[in-house]
């Protein structure tokens, strides 16, 4: 399924619109070009979900940790960009995130590719030439 982003200003009601489509699932690969809004989208969606904890761009460390304040449910942020080797990934952990139960979102997936359960779900967002964004649902 494609959720459409028109503006800044819009970014909530897609959000919504997102979190009615995420069913059961929990692990969600964020696949999208540098600057395509991947952080700013995954923000408004844990917005959505109830975290109001500032939420800021993972860039830094691999993973942040979110709770919703609604449900006291973690929601784990990754941002893979920096990792240099898979063994960097290994360490962390990243089995007792991916596997938990809690909801996780993921930047870079392409650099843990072969790390991301089978069921994970793959979700592209490209910017438009007018500024939208499309956001994109496989297997949904
Ligand atoms: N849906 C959107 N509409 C307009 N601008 C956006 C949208 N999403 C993100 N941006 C802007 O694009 C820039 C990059 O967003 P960011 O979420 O950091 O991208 P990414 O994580 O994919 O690299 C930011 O300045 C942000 O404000
Ligand atoms: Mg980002």
């Amino acid at each position: 399924m494609e959720i459409k982003i028109q503006s800044l200003d819009q970014i909530h009601e897609a959000a919504k619109e997102f979190i009615a489509a995420m069913g059961e699932n929990t692990v969600f690969a964020l696949y999208g070009k540098m600057g395509a809004g991947k952080t700013t989208f995954v923000k408004a969606v844990c917005e959505e979900l109830g975290v109001t904890d500032v939420i800021t761009s993972p860039t830094f460390a691999i993973v942040n940790e979110y709770r919703s304040e609604d449900t006291a449910e973690l929601i784990y942020h990754f941002d893979f960009y920096r990792i240099n080797k898979l063994e960097e990934v290994y360490d962390m952990g990243y089995e007792d995130y991916f596997y938990s139960g809690a909801l996780c979102f993921i930047e870079w997936p392409e650099l843990v590719e072969e790390l991301l359960p089978g069921n994970t779900i793959k979700v592209s967002i490209e910017e438009q030439k007018d500024g939208t964004r499309t956001v994109t649902l496989n297997q949904l």
